[in-house]
């Protein structure tokens, strides 16, 4: 066993004939964390997943789970479950009976199949449907009774392919709310999305990808922190419009980038600094007699950072 790691990828490349898909790909997923790996289309993610859960073999590097080689395929494989390329559930079964063909395959009894089948289809929401037949299934329905199926033998890594890809918007947000769910209990996840604000809500860390490489990773918080923009931006709503003197007053305070008005009513303060000099902007803004009526405040996001990043390579 390997102290606390889940995943480790080292220096992982795949070649599609002359073409790189991936190239030097290092990740490390420690156990319990929630990992999500972006990447625009044809960035590398399924390639990335493939090599990882033994589906297709890389060029090069080096890939354990739990400390195991990949090599070992079956050992390695024992305790992660996964959703990649997986065949929708045959149309005519419902899901109880898929659940209890699946828990058959790894040998489990009938009493262990009803209690782990129950379980996992109250935990991907789809218990109030165990006898419906999944032909009258939502594509979101379909997708999460393929995620009990992978969650039946109760495998502590779980690794999903762009898990709520191809969803309506409803979909997806229950697809969200089902993997949001996963986190309570002692998990590992790594899952792949093109979708920014799915790794925000769902992830502790992340590895953004682009053309097979890795361009950043680490803990979300901290590298939103880092980014380079890191900083917050101020919009302040008043009663009345804020003076142009007051705003060049604001202007003038340390820590304070750019002041702007925004219509009539609403100014924008960039900002970066310390709490202290931003404890003295806000006292100016309410010292404007514009009368303040809100004052919201946004923080460089996973959105901005990866902006940053993309332009800076193009
Ligand atoms: N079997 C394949 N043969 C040749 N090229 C492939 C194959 N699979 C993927 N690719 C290419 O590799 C790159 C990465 O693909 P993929 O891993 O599917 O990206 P993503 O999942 O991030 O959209 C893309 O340019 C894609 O066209
Ligand atoms: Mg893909």
């Amino acid at each position: 066993m390997e102290g606390g790691t889940a995943i480790e990828v080292e220096n992982l490349t795949k070649n599609y004939g002359d073409f790189t898909a991936i190239s030097d790909i290092n990740l490390t997923v420690k156990k319990g964390e929630f990992m999500g790996l972006v990447g625009p289309n044809g960035a590398g993610k399924s390639t990335t997943l493939k090599a990882i859960t033994g589906l297709l073999k890389p060029t090069s590097g080096t890939i354990r789970i739990s400390g195991v080689d990949i090599k070992d395929h079956r050992h390695a494989m024992e305790n992660v479950g996964c959703v990649i390329e997986t065949p929708e559930p045959y149309p005519s079964f419902t899901p109880g009976e898929i659940l209890e063909y699946i828990g058959r395959m790894y040998g489990m009894d009938k009493r262990e199949i009803s209690i782990r089948a129950r379980d996992v289809l109250e935990e991907v929401k789809m218990w109030d449907w165990r006898n419906k037949p999944i032909s009258g299934f939502s594509k979101g329905m379909r997708q999460r009774v393929v995620l009990a199926q992978a969650l039946l033998p109760n495998p502590e890594i779980i690794i999903l392919d762009e898990p709520t890809s191809g969803l309506d918007p409803r979909g997806m947000v229950e697809t969200r709310r089902v993997l949001q769910n996963l986190k309570t209990k002692d998990r590992t996840l790594l899952i792949s999305t093109h979708i920014l604000s799915e790794v925000s809500e769902l992830c502790g860390s992340v590895t953004m990808i682009r053309d097979g490489k890795v361009v950043a990773s680490g803990d979300v918080a901290e590298l939103v922190h880092r980014s380079a923009k890191s900083g917050i931006t101020l919009t302040v709503g008043t009663l009345k419009p804020v003076s142009e003197e007051s705003v060049a007053g604001i202007s003038g305070l340390e820590g304070v980038k750019g002041v702007e008005h925004k219509g009539e009513n609403t100014i924008v303060i960039e900002f970066a600094g310390t709490p202290e000099q931003q404890a003295l902007v806000t006292k100016a803004v309410f010292e404007t007699g514009a009368g303040i009526l809100s004052m919201n405040e946004r923080g460089a996001t996973l959105e901005s950072m990866y902006m940053e990043l993309t332009e800076e390579g193009q």
